[in-house]
This record gives structure tokens, sequence and C-alpha cells, in this order.
């Protein structure tokens, strides 16, 4: 007789995520988004009170313990169904507004006030979620076996001290997440809706560029000659020669590394996190190592006028969804770069396949 090993006897059983109430995506979008890692919080936004964000449908809450961990939890009591955030952190507890209960930091309920006597049952326990906090970010992934070889993205300027980060809190668009990566690896668009700010409508012709695949994501170096609107007050050229590398990590995180002489670069980071199908915050943020004596405020207000004039165009495209199916719209070889990451996407079963 064969013997049978113990995996063959009892085999593990796969538990399906449950889908969040109200959930706006189709069901397989969803599950392919979830095994990825998120950015949820800028580390100085999980501090004193709970946090309230929602990822992928799904409302969370975010509090840091006395010893400084980020815990993430659902945000749903599972005595009546009211969210924590509307309750308060007491120590490493959280407590819920409606009855009281408690609830520690492994989502393990502690106390029942009302019937202190109860033993407590083990399932009374919140959901919680892995997390990790890593350049200035809480990183959550819904899913409790993460895509392989889905990781965050290595960006170690981020640590290293002669870098300076810097970022406003994250606003949440009308769009959806691969719409507005898109737009953020978009290099055609520059000498158009910038033009108020970096664009140079005297360049719209987007010279040849390559897209190389790598093995999280691609890599693109392209040459952009920017206006210089600063050039007539300080006596300098009206164009300025920018080398823009950009290190996309899929599905939704970009580097973009603008290159100056002298080792000096200017570091733009673009993550996406889905909120719902439609709805996006966005984790936009810079860092440099050079000019620290510029003020932080004076900068972001820069990239916060780029980002203006990018959205509301990027708000009004329909379909709202990227079209991932590359016989949807039409493609120029500026596009080279959108039609691979559009292509990597719907590999991973993410965006709209309208041809379907
Ligand atoms: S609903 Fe939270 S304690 Fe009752
Ligand atoms: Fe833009």
């Amino acid at each position: 007789m064969t013997p049978m090993s113990s995996a063959a006897i009892n085999p593990p059983v796969a538990r399906p995520l449950p889908l969040p109430f109200h959930c706006t995506f189709v069901e397989s979008e969803w599950r392919a988004l979830a095994k990825h890692w998120y950015p949820v919080a800028y580390s100085p936004e999980v501090a004193g009170q709970p946090l309230a964000r929602t990822l992928l449908d799904q409302p969370l809450i975010l509090y840091r313990t006395t010893g400084r961990q980020v815990v993430v939890a659902r945000d749903l009591c599972i005595h009546r169904g009211v969210p924590l955030h509307l309750g308060w952190q007491d120590g490493d507890e959280l407590v819920c507004a409606y009855h009281g209960f408690r609830y520690g930091a492994d989502g393990q309920c502690t106390k029942i006030p009302a019937q202190p006597d109860l033993g407590i049952p083990k399932k009374l326990c919140l959901e919680t979620y892995v997390s990790v906090e890593r350049y200035g970010l809480v990183w959550t992934c819904l899913a409790p076996d993460p895509a392989q070889p889905s990781t965050i993205p290595e960006w170690p300027e981020l640590e290293d001290p002669a870098y300076r980060m810097m970022h406003d809190p994250p606003p949440e668009w009308d769009v959806t997440a691969g719409r507005q990566m898109e737009n953020f690896i978009d290099v055609g668009h520059f000498s158009w809706i910038h033009a108020g700010t970096f664009g140079n409508r005297e360049t719209p012709e987007v010279p040849q560029y390559e897209v190389e695949r790598r093995s999280t994501g691609f890599h693109v170096e392209y040459p952009y000659l920017a206006a210089n609107r600063s050039a007539a007050a300080l006596g300098e050229s009206p164009t300025i020669q920018r080398r823009m590398t950009y290190d996309l990590h899929l599905p939704l995180a970009c580097r973009l590394s603008i290159d100056f002489s002298e080792g000096r670069r200017h570091l733009i980071f673009d993550a996406p996190t889905p909120v719902s199908r439609r709805k996006t915050r966005i984790f936009f943020f810079i860092a440099r190592n050079f000019d620290h004596h510029i003020p932080e405020r004076q900068l972001l207000d820069w990239e916060k006028a780029i980002l203006s004039e990018d959205k509301p165009i990027v708000e009004s495209q329909r379909p709202e969804e990227l079209p991932v199916d590359l016989s949807e719209e039409f493609h120029i070889r500026s596009d080279r770069f959108a039609t691979a990451y559009r292509s990597a996407m719907k590999a991973l079963g993410l965006g709209a396949n309208y041809s379907a």
C-alpha cells in the first residue's frame, strides 16, 4: 500500500477572502488587486488618535501602539457592526464607542464591560492585516498570501539621509488608480497640459525611447527639454534639459528620477492607492539630495501646481477604467510605455477588458 502524506489526507482549505460590503470592483479584479501591497498612510499620520482609511472598499483602522508598532485592522466592531473609528484608543487597545468592547493589537477582544464574567471566545477577534512601515509610509496588503514577486518597491534613496523626503497629506481623486498611474508615466503630455509649469510648447515631438522590462516592472529613460520659467528673473536659459528615469513597480508604484549635473537628483514618487474602483488616494511625494536650503513648502507647491494641471484631465477620462486591451483607444509611438503598462496590467488581471 502506498503511504499517503499528511498533506494529501488533510489538504489546507483555502478560505477565499470575503469581499467588502458594497464592493465596487468586479470580483476577479478585486481579488487580483488585494494580493498587492499599497501605502495607506504616511507614518506621521498614524499618531495620537486612530486613523480611518479605505483600501479596495475595505474600511480600515490604523493606530500606533505604545511600542510604536502600527496595527491595521478592519474598521468594524464585531459585536454590532459599528466602525471602530467612532471609538478611541486606550493604551494598546481600541475601545468601541457603542458598548465599550475592547480589542488588543492582535485583534483579540480583551474585555466585554457589560458582562465581565463571560469567557471571551477566540473568534471574537478583529480581522487584522499584514503591515509594514517603510520609507515613511505604512504599507498593507489585504490578502494573507501576497502575490509573488509582489513586494514593496526598492527605493534606497528614501533610506539615505542625504535625501530630504517631502509630502503633503495624500489627496483623493475621482479616478481609477490605473488611469492615474498611466498619466504619471505619460511622456507625451508635458508640452500640453503642463505649459503653465515645466512644459515646453516648442518641443511637442516625442523622441523615440526604449521601454525595458524588468523583473518587477519597467525602466524607461527619457530626455525632455523643459521650460525654465524662472529663467528671465535669474538670467538663465529659457529651457532646461531634463534627464528623466522612470522605474515602475507593478502594479501601482513608480519612482521618477530627474538627474541634474554633479549628482544632484530630484525624485518624484507616485503610488496611487485604490480606495474604491473610481476613487484613488494619491501618495505623491518627493525627495532630493541638494538645495536643502529651499523651503519645503516652496518645493511642494511647485509639485502641487503640476498635479493640479493633471487632475482635471485624468478625472475627465472616459471610460474611467484603464482599457487594457490594446485594440481599445488609439496608440502612437509616444505611448509605448503606456501600452507596455496596459499589457502588464492585463496579465495581472487588472484594468478593464472592454473587448472581452
Ligand atoms: S458594537 Fe461595538 S461594542 Fe457593541
Ligand atoms: Fe502630468
